[in-house]
């Protein structure tokens, strides 16, 4: 089949690059000629494991286009997916539609034959209806379908994420453009997934539900651990235990420092707006909103009274900045707020992640990058392992320090609190 991923960020370009991987002609089509000439030279711009290898086999192979050329990459092609972004409103809770409705609008000067429109983009529900609006004429025509196709890829494990989804949703009522789309996720869906048709709208909703329900848990567990620490539990017993009643679920129910990333936050805020345009209230993921944000404070008190509130001049290593590990993004990461008020603290700040030095931190006078986790280390009176990267899943704490009393704090309870206390090291962790 012929497809067209209108923008090339996170989700146009791994879905881009992965069904052309399946043996259709993609063209990837973005605004910025910067980006589209860095892919021409088979750069990636975001940091995901194995994208770069099937972008390069694909595009050898002539299945992958970089184009800024719109008009061209949607006539020569069947399936249009809309992938450009949907950030949050500055000042609101909502989701940005501006990038979604300029392409619908330069769509509706393009199209002179059958399409079908899909939205992979996160869009509030009856936002499809809007697209429709614009492409009225067309669809009166029936030179288009708009379907609703939400992605669920998570950054760093979007390639196995795209080739085993738990699920493909696919929202419309088009019998047409349900057979069409369903014979492109074939070879995928006759793997382990479930392939499911639902209204447009449907699945619009079903993508906000999952990431504001995925967030609560999280939060809950986070509460959960809070009390764990008052009550002298594991919370890592906690989530285990939990986790085995399959109502329940064993994943997601990690504790840590607040959630971050591109969708969580951004999400759930917009789903609590679009409650409020259609006069619901979204109370429990208002309340996740705030205990995730109240968290970002709870864990500077906690580090501040690890420190025995004697804060400056104290160093401070921290191992893993990025919103988890495997992905260079800095997105709503937690270790910014961290990292900010320690330097207005004058604590000094060094950091290493694997993913390289960020630019969120390259002006603050009390935070230097190190490249790796010894130079981040040595002089430390507190590391912080803030993201579970697996560089630092064996760490010799002993031997990357050269003092005696320094401490750790492992936000995402990595290791054993018993061997650290064998080991003479103080350690706290996250609910334990
Ligand atoms: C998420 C969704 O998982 C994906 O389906 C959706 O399409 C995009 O948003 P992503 O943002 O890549 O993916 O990250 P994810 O792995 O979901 O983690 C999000 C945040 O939650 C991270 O900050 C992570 O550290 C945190 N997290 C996750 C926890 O604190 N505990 C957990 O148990 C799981």
């Amino acid at each position: 089949m012929k497809l067209c991923m209108i923008g090339t960020g996170y989700v146009g370009l791994v879905s881009g690059v992965c069904f052309s991987d399946l043996g259709n002609t993609v063209y990837c089509v973005d605004n910025d000629i910067n980006k589209i000439n860095s892919l021409n030279k088979g750069l990636v711009p975001i940091y995901e494991p194995g994208l770069e290898e099937i972008l390069k086999k694909n595009y050898k192979q002539k299945r992958l286009i970089f184009t800024t050329d719109l008009n061209k990459a949607v006539s020569n092609s069947d399936l249009i997916f809309i992938c450009v972004g949907t950030p949050t409103k500055k000042n609101s809770n909502s989701a940005d539609l501006k990038y979604v409705f300029n392409v619908a609008h330069k769509l509706k000067k393009i199209i002179n034959k059958y399409k079908i429109v899909i939205t992979k983009s996160t869009v509030p529900v009856t936002t499809g209806d809007k697209i429709e609006q614009i492409l009225k004429n067309l669809k009166n025509k029936k030179l288009i379908d708009i379907v609703s196709n939400p992605e669920f890829l998570r950054e760093g494990e979007a390639i196995r994420d795209f080739i085993y989804p738990d699920r493909v949703i696919i929202g419309t009522d088009s019998k047409k453009a349900n057979k069409i789309l369903k014979s492109l996720y074939m070879p995928i869906i006759k793997k382990t997934s479930r392939y499911i048709n639902t209204s447009r709208r449907g699945a619009e909703l079903i993508k906000y539900a999952s990431n504001s329900f995925l967030a609560t848990k999280i939060s809950f567990i986070n509460e959960i651990a809070n009390l764990c620490e008052q009550t002298d539990v594991d919370v890592k017993d906690v989530s285990l235990g939990m986790g085995l009643d399959q109502r329940i679920g064993d994943r997601f129910l990690r504790a840590g420092p607040s959630y971050g990333g591109s969708c969580f936050p951004k999400d759930t805020r917009a789903l609590i707006d679009i409650g409020q345009k259609f006069k619901t209230n979204m109370s429990i993921v208002k309340s996740v909103v705030n205990s995730n944000s109240s968290r970002q404070l709870l864990l500077i008190e906690k580090v501040k009274s690890i420190l025995n509130h004697k804060l400056r001049n104290k160093k401070i290593a921290f191992l893993g900045v990025t919103f988890k590990p495997n992905t260079d993004d800095m997105r709503e990461a937690s270790s910014i707020p961290m990292i900010n008020y320690f330097n207005k603290k004058n604590c000094k700040i060094t950091y290493y992640d694997p993913s390289g030095e960020k630019d969120e931190f390259r002006n603050l006078k009390n935070v230097k990058y190190s490249n790796n986790s010894s130079k981040a280390c040595h002089n430390a009176d507190l590391i912080i392992l803030h993201t579970e990267w697996n560089d630092f899943k064996l760490l010799n704490f002993r031997k990357l320090v050269k003092k005696n009393n320094f401490k750790v704090f492992d936000m995402r309870n990595i290791y054993s609190p018993s061997k650290m206390r064998k080991l003479n090291i103080k350690y706290f962790g996250i609910g334990r």
